[in-house]
């Protein structure tokens, strides 16, 4: 991994410290060879000092315990209709997958985990004339005793499994267990590993999407998406409107599963986000420390002029961020010069984890109609390394650098940085803006 790559993961551990993630894991992620590697993910969050809650399914175990056995069952996903051999076996085989992941925890990581009876069930009764038997539904999840688990670091392993006030044991389904825990957790993640890439559509993963979207598109489109995740897929919805931010659907058999989804750029599975609330607004001095931790590596990559924080401090009215439930994704800088009626676009940043998704754009459109509005007639920004997206994406051409204020102009050559000098006259009525 190159330095670069490093620092930007490293800049988003603080995001995540002390957030719930919640992770579900398929009985059939359990039984394949990369587990181990899976166990070192988790262990890796574990250690950045993310609260980890492992829920796992058992069908794979069921389906095999059947086999030995030669007992059949009615019903191995936990979505049908679930017999007292069904049940036995499914207990049988949760508790075999429970150990098998608390003794990877432990075993490979040191980790301590535990079984925790935190899900009381109910039956889901008879449904279409069909009595479910043994089959339950989540009733309640006992949040306190999870977040104590969780408080003295041990990792809470849930099986699919619940039981009724009674003493009654019912066979649930995992998807909707891992759902139900992440809301009541109000989990920033949560986090299906699947034997599938991802959320499939016509043969192309769906890579990000919202859940207004993915809504859209299991209500027209529900013949296109694989049985096996539509489940995870209304379990996704329906967490996200239940305030989780961000549900992954990924493959839990690649190597780095969990790293490469959290941390890199592109991720390698579909992320779910929930319809957040985004908006530009002028940065406050208590933004200094976020759009500085922002902008100093691209500073560093030469991506934009070196400031000290001392100078965005000195100049935060100039600023503005790119919000989304209370992260700064984005900022860009407007330094209106009246009397040569020009004014400068500069700092303009988004967060590597995040381009490409219109913030860049949206800011700078933002920035360019508050000049319009203060009667710049011409908005320039000087670039190393982004002037096509100027170019391309914005209207800017390339000028000389004559161009430039009297006083920025003495500053550009004493930089040295031979930046490319691009302008945009305001005097034209704005160009429309692409919808999205
Ligand atoms: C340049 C930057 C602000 C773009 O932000 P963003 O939110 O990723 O951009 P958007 O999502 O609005 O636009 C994405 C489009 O711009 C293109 N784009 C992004 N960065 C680009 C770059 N450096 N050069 C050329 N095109 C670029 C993308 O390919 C994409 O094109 P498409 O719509 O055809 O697929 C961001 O990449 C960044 O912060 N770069 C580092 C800092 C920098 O160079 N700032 C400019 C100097 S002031």
């Amino acid at each position: 991994m190159a330095t670069s790559d490093l620092r930007n993961v490293l800049r988003y551990v603080p995001q995540f410290r002390d957030k719930v993630f919640v992770i579900a894991i398929d009985s059939q992620v359990v039984a394949d060879d990369n587990f181990g590697n899976v166990l070192l993910d988790v262990a890796a969050l574990h250690s950045l000092s993310i609260h980890l809650v492992i829920v796992h399914g058992a069908s794979a175990q069921i389906r095999e315990w059947s086999e030995q056995l030669k007992e059949a069952v009615t019903d191995a996903d936990g979505t049908g209709p679930c017999d007292a051999a069904t049940l036995r076996i499914a207990r049988l085989a949760a508790a075999q997958v429970g150990n098998r992941i608390l003794d990877g925890l432990f075993g490979t990581h040191e980790l301590r985990g535990a079984v925790p009876n935190a899900i009381k069930a109910k039956p889901a009764g008879v449904l279409k004339g069909v009595d479910h038997l043994y089959r339950g539904r989540v009733d309640q999840v006992d949040v306190d005793y999870l977040r104590l688990l969780l408080q003295h670091d041990i990792v809470p392993v849930i099986p699919p499994i619940g039981t009724d006030g009674s003493g009654q044991p019912y066979r649930l389904n995992s998807d909707e267990v891992a759902e139900e825990v992440a809301r009541e957790l109000q989990a920033v993640k949560l986090i299906f590993l699947t034997t599938k890439p991802g959320v499939e559509v016509e043969g192309r993963v769906l890579r990000q999407i919202s859940s207004r979207d993915l809504e859209e598109l299991l209500d027209t489109r529900r013949d296109q998406f694989a049985p096996a995740v539509v489940s995870k897929v209304e379990a996704a919805l329906r967490s996200c409107k239940g305030g989780v931010r961000r549900a992954h659907i990924i493959d839990g058999r690649v190597d780095e599963c969990l790293l490469s989804e959290v941390y890199s750029n592109e991720g390698i599975g579909t992320m779910v986000h929930a319809n957040e609330y985004q908006f530009i607004r002028r940065a406050q001095p208590r933004d200094v420390s976020f759009i500085w931790a922002l902008v100093k590596p691209a500073m560093e990559k030469e991506e934009l002029l070196r400031r000290t924080r001392a100078s965005i401090q000195k100049q935060i009215t100039d600023y503005y961020v790119f919000e989304t439930d209370g992260a700064i994704l984005g900022c860009v800088a407007l330094h209106v010069f009246s009397e040569e009626k020009k004014a400068e676009m500069a700092s303009l940043h988004v967060s590597p984890l995040h381009e490409n998704r219109g913030i860049g754009t949206r800011l700078a459109r933002y920035v360019e109609e508050l000049a319009r509005k203060q009667g710049v007639e011409s908005l320039y920004c000087l670039s190393t390394q982004a002037f096509s997206f100027f170019q391309q994406k914005l209207g800017f051409e390339e000028v000389s650098p004559d161009f430039l204020t009297t006083d920025r102009r003495a500053k550009y050559f004493q930089s040295a940085r031979n930046s490319k000098v691009l302008a945009k006259s305001l005097l034209k009525p704005p160009a429309p803006i692409p919808a999205g």
